[in-house]
Formats: C-alpha cells, structure tokens, sequence
C-alpha cells in the first residue's frame, strides 16, 4: 500500500468517526427548512464533509474499498433518510400550527368596498336640464342620431347650400344621410307627428367635424319648442328667463342679443351673468370666464319661422312658438370648471372619479 493509498484509508476512517452522529443534532436543532438545507449542505453539498470523504474514496485501494465504501454509503444514506425526516417534520409542523391558528374565512367580502360606479357628469347635467324644462311643462321626446338630411336641413329652411350641409362640416353616411349636427331635428318629427298645442324637449348627441379645446365631433344638445295659438317673444323670454334663474339661482340676468338660425325669426342668442365674478350688488366684476364681458352665451333660440310651419304641415297663420337649442357640455365644463372639453371623453377614471 503506498503512502497516499493508506493516507487516504486513515483520513476516511478518521473523517467518519468525526462525522458520527453530529448532523442528527444539527438537523434536529434546523428551526426552518432553510437552515435545514444548510446543514444538509454542510454535510453533503459540494463542499460537504461527507462528500469530501467520498472524493477521496478514489485514492482507496481495491481491497480496502469495498469495507470502507459500504461505510460511507450507509452513513450517506442516513444522513438522507435524516435529512428526509426532519423535512417532513417541519412540513408537518408548519401545516399544524395553520390549522391550529384563527380560522381564515375565505367566504367574507372584501374589506376594501367595491368601488361604485355614477353618472357620467354629461348625463347629469342633462337630466339636470331636462328636468327643469320638464317642471315647466315640457314633455321629454327623443330623435335619431341618424337623420335625413330633410329634417336636418331642408325642412328647417336651411338653404341648400349652406355652408353646415358641406362636406367639411357634417358627416355624411350616404347622400341625403347624415349624422344629426343638432337635435332640432326632433323639432320636425315632433312637429310631424302630433298637431299641436306642443311644448317638447329633447336632449341627445349630436355630430359636427370640429375638434378642439372647445368642440367635440360629438356633443350634446338640448332642443326645446313650444308651437299653440298666440304665442310670443315674451312667453319665449319668460321661459328662457324661469330656466336661467332655476340652472344658475334666482335673480340671475339675462340678455337676448339678436341672431340668427335659419329655423328662427326673431332669432337671439342668450346669455345669462356671468355666474364666476357675480358680486353681491348684482353687478359683475369681469373675469376670464366671461372674457371680461360679464355675460356667459348659454343657448340660441327665436320665434320658429313660418316656413318651418309649412314644412311640418302646421298652419303658420294660425300658430305661432319658439325653439331654443343648447350645449350640454358648456353647461358642464362651467359648473365643474373643466377646461378641455376633450376630457369629458377620454374616459379616464382619474377625471371621471371626481364628479361622483
Ligand atoms: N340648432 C342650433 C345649433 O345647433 C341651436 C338652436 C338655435 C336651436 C336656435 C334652436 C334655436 O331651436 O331656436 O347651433
């Protein structure tokens, strides 16, 4: 036997002995499974003792081997069958104490409150509207969003060529078919389908190649009309003037400026004070909003033209009414103070969240 041969035999035999029985303490004191593996890995990882006796195990010669081999392997396989049992122990143990711990209850709720969702702040404006015009009097009727150019246009006495009926300004679905660029089609329909006394609002969507700061391709409208015997710029004035004071307080001015809409004659805009830099006197001091004017333009409306009445069918010696038509979105981007029109339509909940 060579000097390394019978090195190599002393060195196992002594390495054996030191191991003994050490790792079972180790093993058994391991509190976690990590600190298990590590005294695993001390014993037989890489750079184990165990298997640093095992390397060297090469080095035996033959006739020593097979005693000295059969030593190592079956201190190696109670190192793994120690090693497997502490394992399953700890698994046990952390299993128990689960059970052992306050039930969990799978079934409650949540505890964060499921968000709720509310009204776009569009349609809460317009139900706002509608429901002041419906106070008044006015019956709710609704038209389509796509709509013959005929009762668009035409019968609104919108002369063929009108600079709203071209191309570059209302979407056309096919000749003679557009989107609605107002609702005062529901005018028409209205006007159509029930003879009067009629006192009609109507509020809905409505399309126009625009896009900006302060226009939306697709926006809202509220259009509203009143068609019986005798009926004056002033009921038209007294109406307009009851809505402003209910949308914007009592008291709130209002001023009709002359205008003009191919469906009205008189036609006027209106606008109602400014509601930002209102003072307790009653005056105005001027502010951005209003452009220094102290007015805000809020609705067009008129004395609805006779030639409208011939178009509809209704005799215009016999009845008179008016018609006003508004934004829905200005009246929104005022009260909340939005300043991007645009934003109302993005639908991000970050902008949206703030008005519930
Ligand atoms: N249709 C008009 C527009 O879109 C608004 C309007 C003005 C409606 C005067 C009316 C009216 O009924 O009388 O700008």
């Amino acid at each position: 036997m060579g000097a390394d041969a019978s090195g190599a035999v002393l060195e196992i035999e002594q390495g054996l002995t030191g191991l003994g029985t050490s790792f079972r303490d180790a093993f058994a004191a391991a509190p976690t499974e990590q600190a298990l593996r590590d005294a695993h890995a001390r014993v037989l990882g890489k750079k184990g003792d165990l298997t640093a006796l095992l390397k060297r195990m090469g080095a035996v010669p033959a006739e020593a081997r097979k005693v000295l081999g059969e030593q190592v392997n079956a201190l190696k396989a109670e190192v793994e069958s120690a090693f497997a049992a502490r394992l399953a122990a700890l698994a046990r143990a952390s299993r128990d104490a689960e059970l052992a711990a306050t039930p969990f209850d799978l079934s409650l709720p949540a505890r964060v409150g499921t968000p709720r969702g509310h009204e776009h702040p569009i349609a809460r404006v317009r139900d706002d509207l509608l429901a002041i015009f419906r106070d008044l009097g006015f019956v709710v009727a609704s038209g389509p969003e796509v709509e013959f150019e005929a009762n668009n246009f035409t019968r609104l006495g919108f002369p063929p060529d009108h600079p709203a009926t071209d191309m570059q300004d209302s979407f056309w679905v096919s000749p003679g078919i557009l989107l609605r660029t107002h609702t005062s089609n529901v005018q028409v329909r209205e006007m159509m389908s029930r003879p009067p006394p009629l006192a009609v609002v109507s509020a809905g969507a409505v399309y126009r190649r625009d896009d900006d700061v302060t226009h939306s391709p697709m926006f809202h409208q509220i259009e509203g009309f009143l068609v019986a015997e005798r009926v004056s710029f002033a009921e038209l004035k007294g109406v307009l003037t009851a809505f402003a004071e209910r949308l914007y307080g009592p008291g709130t001015p209002v001023r009709f400026r002359p205008s003009y809409f191919p469906f009205v004659e008189p036609g006027a805009e209106v606008d109602v004070g400014c509601v930002f830099c209102a003072l307790p006197d009653g005056t105005r001091g001027g502010c951005r909003v209003c452009k220094h004017t102290g007015w805000l333009e809020v609705l067009g409306c008129g004395m609805i033209h006779p030639v409208v009445f011939e178009h509809v069918g209704i005799d215009p010696e016999k009845y008179t009414g008016f018609a006003f038509g508004l934004g829905v979105e200005r009246v929104a981007m005022l009260r909340y103070g939005i300043p991007d029109i645009r934003l109302l339509f993005e639908n991000d909940p970050r902008m949206l969240a703030q008005f519930g």
